[in-house]
């Protein structure tokens, strides 16, 4: 096989209220990608900040300026903050488990596939009727796009940030993973939530209880049998956010790559994956961008604020 270069970013979290740094950086970003070669683009959920239809037609805008509207070129997962939003405000604390009762998933879900609909179009469904789980085969390379936003509930998803791969949805992967025409190909999973563990605080200080709090609502549930899909079904690499930081780990003897610190990583860092597929080998380079200052806040321009 020929080597194929792919970016990975996730968790741009962008908005034209809360955090209008992360536009002006989002755009920074993709043109230190453009700048390089890159075979295909990769964006791993949380695209939007508060699930709302203006942020997406920001980052609709910024695909465009960027020429990505290309199944090709671009691929894209859902994350949490695209289906249930975000806290942005100390007093949304209180009413946003109400509004993530109140949200209507599945219409959600295929809001975002319209959005994106050109990164969804040429790949194989395990249901014709779901954007998820998809297969998109480019060249010797297949991706596997996967919906681990779980749906809400009061005691296991509370403020809709765990996540789930459903029975369903479970089924309907497996299918693809194993499908007789996909078989040699290197395949590469993309899905929101993390695979490695939260570490664990010191006890009895305020930190170990947010850390509790925090591993209590970013939960992956059912990693077990993933993974256990994973090594039967070859996959290669997964690439996953999130977490916002960037780095690379393996677990039950498949490879993980986190882009969720693309642009909120520590210390305010942007990077990105830059991952090689070789014949033989995946490399990945975490390429960091140096933050330009001052920061100052900017508005969306006009093309990014057009819906196609
Ligand atoms: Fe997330």
């Amino acid at each position: 096989m020929d080597s194929f270069t792919i970016a990975h970013i996730s968790d741009l979290h962008l908005s034209a209220e809360h955090k209008r740094f992360n536009l002006r950086r989002a755009r920074r970003l993709l043109e230190e990608i453009g700048r390089r070669r890159v075979d295909h683009v990769v964006v791993t959920g949380d695209i939007a900040a508060d699930a709302d239809r203006r942020e997406f037609e920001i980052a609709r805008g910024l695909f465009r300026n960027s020429g990505l509207l290309d199944p090709e070129k671009l691929s894209l997962v859902i994350g949490n903050h695209d289906v249930f939003g975000g806290v942005h405000m100390p007093e949304d604390i209180l009413t946003f488990p109400r509004r993530c009762r109140q949200t209507e998933y599945s219409a959600h879900v295929e809001e975002f596939r319209g959005y994106f609909h050109e990164a969804f179009e040429r790949c194989l469904y395990g249901s014709h009727a779901k954007p998820f789980p998809y297969a998109k085969v480019l060249g010797d390379v297949v991706l596997f796009g996967v919906n681990s936003v779980a749906h809400y509930s009061a005691v296991k998803n509370p403020v809709g940030s765990n996540g789930d791969v459903g029975d369903g949805q479970y089924r309907r992967l497996k299918q693809l993973l194993e499908a007789p025409e996909l078989r040699g190909k290197r395949k590469i999973v993309l899905i929101h939530h993390h695979f490695h563990k939260y570490p664990s605080p010191a006890e009895g200080t305020l930190h170990s209880v947010w850390g509790a709090i925090e591993r209590r609502t970013m939960k992956l549930h059912g990693k077990k049998r993933l993974f256990q899909l994973f090594r039967e079904c070859g996959v290669a690499l997964v690439l996953h956010g999130h977490v916002h930081l960037n780095g690379e780990y393996g677990r039950k003897g498949i490879q993980f790559l986190n882009g969720g610190g693309s642009l909120l990583g520590p210390g305010n860092r942007m990077s990105f994956n830059l991952i090689d597929i070789g014949p033989e080998s995946i490399e990945n380079r975490i390429i960091t961008i140096p933050e330009e200052q001052p920061a100052v806040p900017v508005r969306p321009s006009v093309p990014e604020l057009q819906a196609a």
